[in-house]
């Protein structure tokens, strides 16, 4: 049995967490699709068919910079994060890009903040990539569905916890009761920079072991309960599988799970590192939110 304490706050991650990561000179990148050509590509092709999107939650921009060059029907781009730091980081990227599409950053913590600076029914793309397991959904979701045209859809790759159970045992700070990981380092390390953890785990020795991030992952059914309880249906799943030289080149993939073996059979089982869940999902019709938006 896996025991936390927490410091109070209810945050998956602080912003500082973040900020360091964005601080790196040279990075490794996070374990996400969209360091996967293929995956990208598919993704960029839904996102720019429309006129006005969102992306929360950009990282260093790899996703954005796509975003921009392709540009397609787009017009209108928010890109929001609760890093300033991240958001550096991709204006920094895309600055010398040419491009008509107006982008529009926003510094905001989704799982307080209500957006007000984008208007209801204004939206016709809305994603999260390798973000979802760090927000409240409850919080986040419902500003999703408030600002989301009615014809428009929100996508998101969310961590599985049905394949976390079936093949990532080994994990000591796994809460099998729960869907959490609980993640003991953090990149200022790196910096040398101190940041507070969000709490402590007990492990097999009685030690408490600051956490700095929690990833939180879904089962299925979870999710159709937050998603029609914040007024959405989902509509698509599609299991989305790393390509092992993009987990191999991850940050994920330093230290212990580098070598280890388990993890190593699973990635040339699946012919890459089963991740994640990619779901898209529509605004309900029939609009009963749990609450209100
Ligand atoms: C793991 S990184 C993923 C970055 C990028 N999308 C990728 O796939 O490589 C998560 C990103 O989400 C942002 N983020 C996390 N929680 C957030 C929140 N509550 N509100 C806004 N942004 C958040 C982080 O600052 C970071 O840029």
């Amino acid at each position: 049995m896996i025991e936390t304490e927490r410091t109070g706050t209810g945050k998956n991650v602080y912003p500082e967490y973040y900020e360091a990561a964005a601080a790196i000179a040279q990075p490794r990148h996070f374990p996400s699709p969209v360091n996967d050509p293929k995956w990208i590509k598919s993704a960029i092709d839904w996102f720019v068919e429309s006129r006005t999107a969102m992306e929360v939650g950009p990282g260093r921009g790899e996703f954005a910079e796509t975003v921009v060059r392709k540009r397609g029907e787009l017009k209108k781009y928010y890109i929001v994060d609760m890093s300033g730091g991240m958001l550096n980081v991709v204006r920094e990227r895309i600055r010398n890009v040419e491009t008509e599409v107006e982008i529009i950053f926003i510094c905001a913590d989704v799982d307080y903040d209500p957006l007000f600076e984008i208007p209801d029914r204004s939206v016709d793309r809305i994603t999260m990539i390798n973000a979802f397991q760090d927000i409240n959904p409850l919080t986040a979701l419902r500003v999703f569905r408030r600002i989301l045209a009615p014809t428009g859809l929100f996508r998101a790759n969310v961590l599985s916890r049905e394949l976390r159970e079936k093949y990532c045992l080994e994990d000591d700070f796994f809460d099998r009761k729960t869907g959490c990981f609980y993640l003991t380092h953090h990149p200022s390390i790196e910096n040398k920079r101190g940041i507070n953890p969000i709490g402590s785990i007990t492990n097999k020795d009685g030690e408490k072991i600051p956490f700095y991030r929690i990833l939180k992952s879904y089962y299925r059914s979870e999710l159709d309960k937050i998603f029609n309880e914040c007024g959405f249906e989902i509509i698509s799943e599609t299991p989305v599988i790393l390509p092992k030289n993009v987990w191999m080149n991850s940050v994920a993939a330093q230290g212990k799970e580098h070598t280890n073996t388990k993890r190593l059979e699973l990635i040339d089982k699946f012919g890459g590192y089963p991740s994640s869940v990619d779901i898209i999902a529509k605004p309900l019709t029939n609009l009963k939110i749990k609450g209100g938006l």
